[in-house]
């Protein structure tokens, strides 16, 4: 098959992102495929006439090419308010239409947030992974919770705006410990615990700059779980034991800083409730192909569900690649297993 990854693009995890689309364009291409890795922002600036040849063009120095054009996210962002609304790079949607199908390694907003996978629906074009509505609700922690707040248990929480909201009475008025999170975005960017008024303070500040919407959601003291699921059916749980704190940006892909146990070390009666809690979250929302929910398991042997993820990260360091591996199914296997469903 012709595969376009699509990877990158504008979002904070653009480099997670990239992580995702080498490996996956690797994997695809020792499966036989004809496989181009592309950014979705800065697209090709080859002319189009030569985008065939990208099918079988090198992977790693695509990868180096793509990693030079690192952009300074809010210059750009600002140059497209701007200009053209397009977060589609040069010859991107091209290329895309020369493809069987396109396999989304895009982390983050625009490429996560099911607003790339409604263009290509309009255009036609057969992409990997979950459609518009389901991606765009899993994106919106706030509307996910919602959602599924009668079918599994989730922390307390609301929702606020800190560009519009009183912050000194939101601090004033707040019991703690909280967890402050934007309500979209991804790989813990932005996401901290905080125990004192003054933490609580910086977090919602530091929130501005994320684009305010953010949730307030109670913290639930416990061990970190999750749960992978792929064509409609749970992997085993992971758990992650991060050696300090919990599984931020840095404890998530810097090799080493979190222990991963999977299948995890918890009973039979746990294991089933997480599986078939992260199944009931999947059915809720619409999704499809694959994902990845996130729980923790307190004290008391309760499960509380925190989010869960439509694309989720398959780097060196990824979970759902582990989970799968768990059940014997390598990582190009899951690459094809994904495509081959998304088909379906
Ligand atoms: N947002 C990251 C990539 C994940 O959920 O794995
Ligand atoms: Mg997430």
């Amino acid at each position: 098959m012709k595969i376009v990854v699509l990877a990158g693009g504008l979002s904070p995890e653009r480099n997670v992102s990239l992580s995702t689309g080498t490996m996956v364009t690797e994997a695809l291409r020792g499966q036989g495929h004809r496989a181009a890795l592309v950014d979705l922002y800065f697209g090709l600036e080859d002319d189009a006439g030569a985008l065939e040849e990208l099918f079988d063009a090198d992977v790693s120095a695509a990868a180096k090419r793509i990693s030079r054009q690192a952009p300074d996210l809010e210059q750009v962002k600002a140059a497209r308010r701007d200009k053209s609304p397009s977060l589609f790079g040069p010859n991107v949607l091209e290329l895309c239409r020369l493809a069987d199908v396109v396999f989304l390694a895009l982390h983050g907003a625009c490429g996560e947030d099911g607003r790339v996978q409604a263009a290509f629906d309009l255009l036609g074009i057969p992409y990997t992974g979950a459609g518009y509505l389901g991606s765009a609700i899993a994106m919106d922690k706030d509307l996910t919770k919602r959602l599924v707040a009668d079918v599994v248990n989730t922390p307390g929480w609301k929702v606020v705006d800190v560009r519009a909201e009183d912050i000194d009475g939101l601090v004033a008025s707040a019991r703690l410990p909280l967890v402050v999170k934007p309500v979209a975005s991804g790989s813990s960017i932005g996401v901290s615990i905080v125990h004192t008024p003054e933490e609580l303070r910086r977090a919602l500040t530091d929130a501005l700059a994320l684009g305010g919407r953010t949730v307030l959601e109670e913290y639930v003291k416990g061990r970190e779980l999750q749960v992978g699921i792929l064509e409609d059916e749970a992997l085993p749980a992971i758990e992650i034991i991060p050696k300090q704190g919990f599984y931020d940006y840095e404890n998530k892909y810097q090799p080493g800083a979190a222990e991963e146990v999977c299948p995890a070390d918890i009973s039979p009666e746990t294991e089933a409730k997480l599986r078939s809690a992260a199944v009931r979250v999947y059915e809720t929302l619409g999704l499809s192909v694959y994902s990845r929910a996130d729980f923790i398991l307190d004290g008391a042997g309760e499960i509380w569900f925190l989010e869960i993820n439509t694309l989720p990260g398959m780097t060196p360091t990824s979970l759902l690649p582990q989970e799968a591996a768990a059940v014997g199914i390598g990582y190009s296997a899951l690459c094809e297993r994904i495509v081959h469903a998304s088909l379906k």
